[in-house]
């Protein structure tokens, strides 16, 4: 049994696997082609953070591909009141099939795929969001072809999506640029033992998206960390992604959020909804992704 709690769990000959079999099932829905391998298949959501993206595009897929859903919140579970996540793990995963959850420490979640009996994803956690990354290096391939020997340009807070980007990195052969203020930067744990070739850091946003093919960023207070919100509209003023560093990134590079943006903050309106911004697509693409993803992890690597 395999679990999908951060990016690097997946190998590379996986990952070609993930992108192909994406390609094909976005194909099928596009067309109208019903595609069911997992009838009487049920995913159980759990959700200790908002979301909107997450929610629709794992349900939506589950239910595409033949199984159902059930979702449950923080507030509405036993969870809320103190319940175990081993507990909890032991109790739900022999009543459904594959498990996807939403929480603040990474360890939470590794507790619960600890005691789990199925295949667990990883929906966000405060180090990590693999499904997202997922999604952005297929749209990225969809447009320009392999990501292998591109630069991607992180610029704004050292979060779990730049932290999954740079397990990506090295596992699909491109260079990340990081630029983040000092103290939201990358801890110095994550960036040791990552070659040059995959890893650059910068304390100008401009100098990290010189050249680069990918342009990308976040909110500048991750949810769990709206305690510090005054402190990092301080700190972030002079990162946001505005035409002036797009124009340094090369002329066909594209920009991307995994949202929800905000403009005027970490980036500027004319670039998220300007001809580069890709949003849209990447946001769709997550529920490509994981439609692949959930075949892979119940089925194994299916080629029909
Ligand atoms: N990008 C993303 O995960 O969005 P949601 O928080 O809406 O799920
Ligand atoms: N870094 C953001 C991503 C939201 C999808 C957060 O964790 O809130």
């Amino acid at each position: 049994m395999k679990h999908f709690l951060r990016f690097s769990d997946l190998d590379r000959a996986d990952l070609e696997h993930l992108f192909a079999r994406t390609r094909i099932l976005k194909e099928r829905f596009k067309n109208y082609v019903a595609y069911q391998p997992l009838v009487d298949r049920m995913l159980a959501m759990v959700f200790e953070k908002s979301s909107t993206r997450t929610r629709v595009s794992f349900e939506a897929g589950i239910y595409q591909l033949g199984g159902s859903s059930i979702v449950l919140n923080m507030g509405e579970t036993q969870l809320g009141r103190g319940e175990p996540i081993e507990d909890v793990a032991r109790v739900i995963t022999r009543m459904v099939d594959i498990v996807m959850i939403r929480t603040f420490e990474h360890s939470n979640l590794e507790r619960f795929a600890a005691h789990s009996r199925v295949p667990v994803i990883n929906g966000l956690t405060n180090d990590y969001h693999p499904c997202q990354v997922l999604g952005d290096i297929h749209t990225y391939q969809e447009h320009r072809g392999p990501i292998q020997d591109k630069t991607v340009a992180w610029i704004g807070d050292s979060n779990n999506m730049c932290n999954t980007w740079l397990e990506a990195a090295p596992l699909l052969g491109f260079k990340l640029n990081v630029a983040s203020p000092t103290g939201y930067d990358l801890a110095p744990a994550r960036a040791s033992g990552v070659a040059k070739a995959h890893l650059e850091m910068f304390s100008n946003p401009r100098d990290a998206a010189k050249g680069a093919d990918l342009v990308t960023t976040d909110v500048w207070t991750s949810m769990g960390f709206e305690a510090e919100n005054a402190a990092r509209q301080a700190a972030f003023a002079g990162f946001m992604v505005d035409g002036a560093i797009m124009k340094v990134a090369r002329d066909d590079a594209l920009f991307m959020h995994c949202l929800p943006a905000h403009r005027g903050e970490e980036v500027a309106a004319d670039v998220v909804d300007g001809p580069q911004s890709v949003v849209w697509e990447e946001a769709e693409n997550r529920l490509h992704v994981q439609k692949a993803l959930m075949e892979y992890l119940l089925l194994g690597k299916v080629e029909s």
